[in-house]
Formats: C-alpha cells, structure tokens, sequence
C-alpha cells in the first residue's frame, strides 16, 4: 500500500503558505513552505502530487533533495494537524452515504 498525497498544500487553503511554523523551518533550512511541505511527505514515504501552472514553482517543487527535516522539525509539523479536513466533513451523512456508493474495479 502506497500513501500519496494529492493536495499537498491543500490547494492553499487554510494559509499553508503563510503558516508561521513552517515558515520558520523553511527559513532555518533556507528553503521555502512549498519545499518543507514536500520534504516532509517524502521523508514520511509519502509520494507528493502537487500542481503548479508556474515553471519556476514547478522547479522549486522538485528541489527538495539536499536537505533534511530533522526528528524536532518533523513533529512540528506533526503537530500542526487539525485531525479535520479542509475538503469535506466526514461527519456529513450525505458525504458518508456518497462515500458506500464507490466502487474500484481491480
Ligand atoms: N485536490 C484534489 O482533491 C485532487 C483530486 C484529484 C486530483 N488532484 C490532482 O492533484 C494535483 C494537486 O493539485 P491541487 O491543485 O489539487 O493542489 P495543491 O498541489 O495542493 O495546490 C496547488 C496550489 O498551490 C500553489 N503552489 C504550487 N506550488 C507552489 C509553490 N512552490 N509556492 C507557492 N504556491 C505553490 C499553486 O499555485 P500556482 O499554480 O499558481 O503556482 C496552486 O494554487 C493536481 O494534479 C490535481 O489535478 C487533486
């Protein structure tokens, strides 16, 4: 089973990119959000598909090779989850209900 991640800056919501925690890890590592967000997915082993319509982000975004978050870093930004999603609400019984009609032909 492979994680992945589609959304990984949750399409900019909830000021990812202005979050101040990892605004200082990416200072501390001279890279930006973006590049910290993707650093710490793949150290997680989790594959990363994010989007950008900007060659320069685009490059920025594969430019995560040559540093590492370290374990303080990592639970940092561990503990910036909300354990809610900025999508949709798994408590909606209409988003439930939607969710048993899914089907995976295999
Ligand atoms: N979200 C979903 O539920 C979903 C579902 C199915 C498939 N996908 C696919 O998954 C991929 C993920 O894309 P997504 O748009 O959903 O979400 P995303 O990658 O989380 O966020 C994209 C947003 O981040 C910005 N961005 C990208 N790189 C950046 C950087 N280095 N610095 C600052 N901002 C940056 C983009 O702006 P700019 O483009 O202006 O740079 C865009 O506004 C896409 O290929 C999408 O088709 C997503």
């Amino acid at each position: 089973m492979q994680h992945q991640s589609w959304a990984p800056f949750a399409e900019g919501r909830g000021n990812m990119f202005g979050n101040e925690a990892l605004s200082s890890i990416a200072a501390k590592h001279n890279k930006s959000v973006a590049q910290v967000v993707l650093r710490w997915l793949v150290q997680r082993e989790v594959v990363a598909i994010p989007k950008s319509v900007r060659k320069e982000r685009i490059v920025e975004n594969f430019d995560i090779f040559d540093f590492e978050l370290s374990a303080d870093d990592m639970e940092r930004i561990a503990a910036l989850d909300t354990r809610d999603s900025l999508f949709l609400s798994y408590h909606d019984p209409e988003f439930v209900k939607m969710l048993g009609t899914l089907r995976v032909d295999l």
